[in-house]
């Protein structure tokens, strides 16, 4: 009498189970990957930064030859207007970074950690200060408001001032006093 065939010993899984369920497996891991992957989109790996452009207002409210300090403490930005137009002066000295103070009565920037003295126009001529303060991009937008790039800069030394934005050339409107 033929033996009868052995079954095979009873595995915790079997092959259909362990196949489908390696399928599921599949599935599920391949839908985690989609739905992290959609998360992800919705946060844009960009680097946002600080807005560098300060507006200052209509270049009217400016009168020749002020020199307005306004915006010093905010953003160490000095804004001179002349007979011509505008620059903005850095204020950060040029030596150590000390925040310098301008000084009405001696027509000079002065800076209180070791005394560099700078002209209206930047240029440094006492104390230890190797150069000129730094000027900033300096423009009027679509609505003619003036703006300045504080991440714009221009040395003196390096022949920078001469450049389109370290300088912007403004008449004052008639009926307004250039006083
Ligand atoms: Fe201005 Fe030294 S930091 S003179």
């Amino acid at each position: 009498m033929a033996d009868k065939p052995e079954t095979p010993p009873a595995t915790l899984w079997s092959r259909r189970d362990a196949v489908r369920r390696s399928g599921w497996a599949m599935v599920w891991s391949s839908i985690t990957v989609a739905v992290v992957g959609a998360i992800r989109l919705l946060y844009p790996r960009v680097h946002f930064l600080p807005p560098t452009t300060v507006v200052l207002g209509s270049p009217d409210q400016f009168a020749v030859d002020e020199i307005a300090t306004k915006w010093k403490k905010s953003h160490n930005l000095i804004v001179v207007r002349n007979a011509k137009g505008f620059y903005a002066l850095r204020a950060i000295c040029t030596h150590l970074g000390c925040i310098p103070n301008w000084k009405p009565a001696e027509d000079k920037f002065k800076c209180p950690c070791h005394g560099s003295g700078f002209r209206r126009t930047g240029i440094h001529f006492e104390g230890p200060a190797p150069r000129p303060l730094e000027r900033l991009k300096i423009f009027l937008d679509e609505e003619g408001q003036l703006v300045v790039d504080t991440a714009v800069r221009f040395g003196q030394e390096k022949g920078e001032w001469d450049r389109k934005d370290a300088f912007l050339p403004y008449k004052a409107r008639r009926g307004r006093s250039e006083a």
